[in-house]
């Protein structure tokens, strides 16, 4: 048994790293197009940052693990082929703005369809539109090799920054698929150490769409909670008292009730968006506007923050320094896609302030590549104005407090475990007054920040 996986990204590094992890005796060889990212993977410094990956790499990598972008080898001697490519939202053409791009799945299936010999299972771990394997069939079955293949879709539920966990201990493994045979090879690998009661098998049309409906499920319970922040700045309730007592039911269950400048990662929005298409496209308008409310409700978050900010400063932040705390979409990551931070710091600098950007993981270009994209067009373009307030307006720093050093506020935008240590004294003394924290995580200690002489302001708290 060999397995390859076309995709080595956030879910096809640490998936295939674990699984050759804990099955030491089956090959898993890891391909990419991308040359920088699979050096990175062959190198000291992965291109993820992931809390544990690092170990589970380097016990597995030289003995059953492989990186390269080699694709045609890793198809050709594979028995179970992952597909982990990017599936992004389309930003031209028919669903633009809405519906998954499957340029990247398709081009992945024709290549399969083009090289392979024999028999191959072929495995869906991107998410996926409901019903993206019958197209996946009709590619590969259109092949002139004349090699066969089974689809199965399995898709993947970790997340960024307990990815490790997550694989090692799954809440459950999903299988969908119309062949017994190949379900059963698949179930034997995750079975090396998953308990078999978590291993579901369903149809292939279950196992894509639960993965959609898991993450808008996920992501409506983040806007919920959202939404009742908002009526607790209004009303003086507390957020984290409300989310406390209704988590307390056990038919709500406490996860997931943590308030927040807002969703971001590269997954909510991306898959709900695909969800509103998809019910669109069968004509069910009315849950296609259901769904769709999860991600307004998100965008209006994010500017209610960056609203509230300008506000609470005597209506302008032009010229003023704001030092932004966390740049990353959660903490123990350095991924970015679609950071609450990008919306918040491009809304900032469209008022005029200068920010001073402190992230423990994402690197300055990564941070300018960002908010340049958050200020272009659908066309890509951007003003020279626009530019220029990316360039001129905001300085990377190393940590936390050269950041808040004469600022007039800090905003905290990722919940890193850092900024629930620092020195608030010695940072209070450093900024100008009055010095107003904005904490879109809930992370600092308000109480004794107040008691410094900071004004505090959080979300779904008053005063
Ligand atoms: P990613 O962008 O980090 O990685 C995808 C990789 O695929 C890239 O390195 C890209 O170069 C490569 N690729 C694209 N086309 C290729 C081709 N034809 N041949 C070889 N390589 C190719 O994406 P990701 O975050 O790993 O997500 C992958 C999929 O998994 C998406 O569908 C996503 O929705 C899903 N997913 C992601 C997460 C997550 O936490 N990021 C969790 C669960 C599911
Ligand atoms: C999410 C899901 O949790 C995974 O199960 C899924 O596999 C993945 O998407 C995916 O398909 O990509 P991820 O986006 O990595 O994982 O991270 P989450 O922990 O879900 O957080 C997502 C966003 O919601 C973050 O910005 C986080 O800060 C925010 N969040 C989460 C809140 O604001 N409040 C909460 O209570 C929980």
């Amino acid at each position: 048994m060999k397995i390859c996986c076309i995709g080595a990204g956030y879910v096809g590094g640490p998936t295939m790293a674990m699984i050759a992890k804990q099955c030491p005796d089956i090959p898993v060889h890891v391909v990419d197009l991308n040359q920088e990212r699979i050096d990175a993977w062959n190198s000291d410094s992965l291109p993820i940052y992931e809390p544990g990956l690092d170990e589970v790499v380097r016990e597995a990598r030289g003995r059953n693990l492989k990186f390269s972008t080699d694709v045609d080898a890793a198809i050709t001697e594979a028995d179970i082929i992952f597909m982990a490519v990017n599936t992004p939202t389309k930003t031209f053409g028919v669903g633009a703005g809405r519906a998954a791009n499957l340029e990247f799945v398709e081009k992945c299936a024709r290549r399969i369809a083009e090289v392979a010999e024999g028999h191959k299972i072929v495995v869906e771990k991107s998410t996926l539109p409901v019903r993206t394997a019958e197209a996946i069939k009709r590619i590969l079955g259109a092949g002139a090799s004349g090699a066969t293949f089974d689809v199965l879709s399995n898709p993947e539920f970790l997340a960024e920054g307990t990815a490790i966990d997550d694989l090692l201990d799954p809440d459950r493994v999903l299988i969908g698929g119309e062949s017994t045979e190949a379900i059963e090879a698949l179930v034997n690998v995750y079975a090396r150490w998953v308990p078999r009661e978590q291993i579901l098998t369903t149809n292939l049309w279950s196992s894509e769409l639960s993965k959609l409906t898991a993450n808008a499920f996920l992501a409506q319970r983040v806007s919920s909670i959202n939404a009742i922040s908002a009526l607790c700045e209004a009303t003086e309730a507390d957020v984290d008292e409300v989310a406390r007592a209704i988590g307390m039911d056990s038919r709500i269950g406490p996860k997931f009730l943590k308030a927040s400048v807002g969703f971001g990662g590269s997954c909510f929005q991306k898959d709900i968006l695909n969800l509103v298409y998809l019910c669109e496209h069968f004509g069910l308008r009315e849950v296609a506007a259901y769904w769709e409310q999860v991600v307004i409700m998100n965008d209006y978050q994010k500017r209610r923050f960056a609203e509230g900010i300008c506000r609470t400063m005597f209506s302008t932040v032009s010229d003023k320094k704001i030092a932004v705390w966390g740049f990353a979409f959660k903490k123990d990551t350095n991924d970015t896609r679609e950071s609450a931070a990008i919306y918040v710091c491009r809304d900032l600098l469209r008022e005029r302030a200068r920010l001073a950007i402190y992230d423990p993981q994402v690197p300055e270009a990564k941070i300018r590549a960002d908010l340049i994209a958050s200020m272009s067009n659908l066309a890509g373009e951007i003003s020279d104005l626009d530019r220029s307030l990316v360039e001129k307006n905001v300085t990377i720093v190393g940590d936390g407090y050269e950041a808040a050093k004469d600022a007039h506020a800090i905003a905290v935008l990722t919940e890193w475990d850092e900024f629930k240590t620092l020195d608030y004294k010695k940072i209070y003394g450093t900024m100008k007054a009055p010095a107003f924290v904005f904490d879109g995580r809930n992370v600092v200690d308000r109480k004794r920040l107040t008691e410094i002489g900071f004004e505090v302001f959080g979300i779904g708290k008053s005063g």
